[in-house]
Formats: structure tokens, sequence, C-alpha cells
């Protein structure tokens, strides 16, 4: 896997995963945001502080992990140079950087196992964005 800086973050739902998934991001600058035990938290403080280290520059991509995946999907997404991902198979992720270029990766703990949770995080860290037509489309969400 290429290096980079790879924000990561998750609430109570996905904290066991990440824990899984940072194991095998050795490589990677990883800054890990949260949460850090099992205790209740609220998945959209941490999506926010990630997309917001995200459209400072400070990290190149991110891994949101909550139960679902879509309630963290639907508040990274709200920060505008995000383009976060829900994805639950290698072909998703591969496809969201070839043709969405996405920056942020959404996993659902509850959803996939660890196995297909490494491997979604292996190709969306491997895929590089294809450009071309895709690249007019994605600027055309940068501007909604
Ligand atoms: C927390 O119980 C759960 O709602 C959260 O992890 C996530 O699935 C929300 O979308």
């Amino acid at each position: 896997m290429p290096t980079s800086t790879i924000v990561i973050a998750a609430d109570h739902g996905g904290v066991a995963l990440k824990s899984q998934l940072k194991d095998h991001l050795q490589g990677h600058t990883v800054i890990d945001l949260g949460t850090h035990d099992a205790q209740s938290v609220d998945y959209p403080d941490y999506a926010r502080d990630l997309a917001e280290m995200i459209a400072s520059g400070q990290a190149q991509k991110g891994i949101l992990i909550c139960g679902s995946g879509i309630g963290m999907s639907i508040a990274a997404n709200r920060e505008p140079s995000v383009r976060a991902a829900l994805v639950g198979d290698r072909f998703a992720a591969q496809l969201a950087r070839r043709h969405n270029d996405a920056n942020v990766l959404c996993l659902g703990a509850r959803l996939i196992g660890p196995d297909m949770a490494l491997d979604c995080v292996r190709a969306f860290l491997e895929t590089e964005f294809e450009g071309g037509r895709h690249q007019r489309r994605v600027a055309k969400m940068s501007a909604l």
C-alpha cells in the first residue's frame, strides 16, 4: 500500500473493527481520533472531526466505522471536500476510488466481517482515481 496520512475514527459500534484494521496499516501514518472503548458515543462528532482533517489537508484519506456505516457516511459528506463512500465489498471500494475519487471509506462493522473490511481498506488505499470523464463528474459535485 502507498504511504500517506490516514485518519481513522469509529463510534462504539465500530471501535473493535477499528482496532483490528489499524493493525494492518503499518507503513502509513495513522491518526486515530477515537473512540477508544465501548462506551456509547455519537457518530456525527467523530465524522465531523475526521472530515475537518481531510478538509484542512492534515490527512489525505479517512476511514470511518459505525454499526452500519450509514450514519458516518451521511455525516462526513456534509463537508464539501469529503467524498465518503459506504462500501461492503472490495469491488465497491475499488469503484469508489476509480470513479468517485472517494477520500473517505465508510464501513458498517455490524454488516461485514473483519476480513471483508480489510479487503475494502486495501482496495481503497491501493486503487487510483481514473480521472478523465470521472474528473468532470467529481468536479460537478464540488460545485454543488
Ligand atoms: C449506534 O448504535 C449506531 O446507530 C451507529 O453505530 C450507526 O450504525 C449509525 O448509523
